[in-house]
């Protein structure tokens, strides 16, 4: 399993020191939530910022696209550092000549879904993708609350996965906390990103830490 914190949740005027504490302990990747205004009701990072967390550390750079016109920007993120990017099914027309822009350009494409975007809705490009991003929130705002329904959605899409032999993992996004992150995981998930877990408790090299021990 790896560990995503989600640095919209951090310290940003201390942004390298709050990545290198949660590198120290232990997680795997960094995640950026992209917001626009228009996708969904905030506006955060860009491509700056995703350039700064590369600097900042050798793990992979996680990209959360949440903005219309993604296809747009997709250059801009992975030449700012992006080891792997996800794309909104709800804010793509195309989403296939997305994801291969991304496979392309060496970056690893995932598709995200929001909470009420159902899983048959990726039925022709799961074999194109490396990661499904299952939102557990409503994506816009960090702090929020796992939305429980995201479990049987999960299972449900690890089980299509295996039906259909196909590589693709699942990541999930929002709410995840020491108290249901075992759950998750039990469920399927194999990258979970954590924002508020992560960051708000001050010591954000042992809340990872603790993360990781109570996912099992
Ligand atoms: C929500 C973002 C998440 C969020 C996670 O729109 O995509 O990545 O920052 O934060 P927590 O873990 O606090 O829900
Ligand atoms: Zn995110």
């Amino acid at each position: 399993m790896i560990l995503a914190p989600s640095v919209l949740a951090s310290d940003l005027g201390r942004l390298a020191d709050e990545i290198a504490a949660v590198e120290r302990g232990g997680a795997g990747q960094v995640h950026v939530d992209v917001m626009d205004g228009r996708f969904v009701p905030n506006i955060t990072l860009g491509p700056a910022i995703v350039e700064a967390c590369h600097r900042a550390t050798s793990l992979p750079i996680d990209v959360h696209l949440m903005i219309e016109g993604a296809e747009r920007y997709l250059d801009a993120f992975v030449d700012a550092g992006a080891s792997s990017v996800a794309v909104h099914v709800e804010a793509l027309s195309h989403l296939q000549r997305a994801v291969e822009h991304l496979r392309k350009r060496g970056a690893r494409p995932g598709v995200a879904l929001n909470p009420s975007t159902p899983i048959g809705s990726l039925e022709e490009i799961l074999p194109e993708v490396d990661f499904v991003l299952v939102m557990s929130v409503n994506p816009g705002f960090s702090f929020q609350t796992f939305l429980p329904s995201s479990l049987d959605k999960i299972r449900r899409l690890r089980d299509a996965i295996r039906a259909r032999s196909l590589g693709a993992r699942i990541q999930v996004d929002g709410g995840v906390n020491r108290d249901n992150i075992r759950t998750v995981v039990e469920a399927g998930v194999e990258i979970v990103v954590a924002g508020n877990a992560a960051f708000s408790g001050g010591d954000p090299e042992a809340a990872v830490r603790k993360l990781l021990e109570a996912a099992g």
